[in-house]
């Protein structure tokens, strides 16, 4: 990770800066094993090297139609794992988009800069307004023109996400680079930052494991329901009596081993190709691994459960250090278009 820690330095005596990384994940709830193995556990990590971002995306989960009421608990669920997963307010900043809406006067900008058959051709677009016919609005159209905003609002050099961001980054360094060229040079180009991340999949064995499909085990769920999860999840389809060897790695049970058993991942696996192992036993031995893994995490989210108010003061404070680079890239976004300075100085 060394060779990206650094940003370039325009003036040789300036002290190196680290680079800047921006992440959002848009308010679900309480995070399962997929959102932790695929994202969340990696943000922690980037956290030693990286002015690091990370923020919930709340304006962008109003794009399809949810219960107004879901959305705050959904938020303060969320961001009371990340805070457990360690994710450290102090050392990046942690905020929630809707209360920097500077990234909406952005949007605004940086819209006049994207052709609308840029969106029109976005996957997630099309895979949305197919899912919700009945709900193809303007926002769902300008998700990633938001997302963009989001990224070239602090100037973030890095953006850690999985593939199917990867349109949306693409299509960031566009807007930027059309922003630039039409108004002069104002934001850099973000690059994506794919990281080798499993592909967690879900209790059927079949599907990503994903909250909307209902086959997900909740990472800082009680061991009792870890065990009733893990129990229920759909094993070596290849393997029909316990007589039978089994393919581990094919097995999703086996799969998540790997990570949760470490040092004992080999063993459970040769266990089962000689079928001296049955999948319950593996599978009780994967829900203990998990619970033990995230016991700590379990307990941290306990302490802060006791003051709930610590994720909005978070959240809050966050937004508030945003603001200064928010303000600084909006003035010369609209110095830039040509609009007189905002005016609203501090
Ligand atoms: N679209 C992202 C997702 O669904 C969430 C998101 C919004 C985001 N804005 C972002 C991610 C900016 C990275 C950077 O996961």
């Amino acid at each position: 990770m060394t060779e990206t820690e650094v940003a370039t330095r325009h003036d040789p005596a300036a002290p190196p800066r680290r680079l800047r990384v921006l992440s959002g994940m848009q308010p679900t709830g309480r995070m399962h094993l997929g959102n932790y193995l695929g994202a969340l556990r990696n943000w922690v990590g980037l956290q030693d090297h990286y002015d690091c971002v990370f923020f919930v995306a709340d304006y962008h989960s109003l794009t399809i139609a949810l219960d107004p009421g879901s959305i705050r608990p959904a938020i303060q669920d969320m961001v009371l794992d990340w805070l457990a997963a360690g994710i450290d307010p102090e050392r990046s900043t942690v905020y929630l988009q809707s209360l920097l809406p500077e990234v909406t006067e952005l949007h605004l900008l940086l819209s006049m800069a994207t052709p609308l058959g840029w969106l029109e051709r976005v996957p997630s677009y099309k895979e949305k307004a197919e899912q919700f016919p009945e709900n193809i609005n303007y926002g769902l159209l300008g998700y990633p023109v938001l997302q963009a905003a989001d990224i070239l609002l602090p100037r973030a050099d890095r953006v850690p996400v999985g593939e199917d961001q990867a349109p949306h980054i693409e299509l960031t360094r566009e807007i930027a680079r059309r922003f630039n060229s039409r108004f002069g040079q104002v934001f850099p180009e973000p690059q994506g930052l794919f990281t080798e991340m499993p592909r967690v999949m879900g209790t059927d064995g079949l599907t990503k494991m994903s909250k909307s499909r209902g086959n997900t085990i909740g990472m800082l769920d009680s061991p009792e329901q870890i065990r009733r999860t893990v129990m229920t999840m759909v094993t070596d389809v290849e393997r029909p009596r316990r007589s039978d060897p089994g393919h581990p790695e094919h097995c999703n049970v086996c799969g998540l081993h790997r990570f949760f058993s470490p040092d004992r991942f080999e063993e459970i696996w040769q266990g089962e190709r000689e079928a001296r192992t049955g999948c319950v036993e593996v599978k009780r031995g994967l829900a203990e691994a998990i619970a033990r893994y995230f016991a700590p995490m379990r307990e941290r989210r306990a302490e802060l459960e006791s003051n709930p108010d610590t994720v909005w003061e978070v959240l809050a404070a966050g937004a508030e250090r945003a603001r200064g680079w928010a303000r600084e890239t909006l003035a010369m976004a609209r110095e830039a278009c040509g609009l007189p300075p905002a005016g609203r100085h501090r």
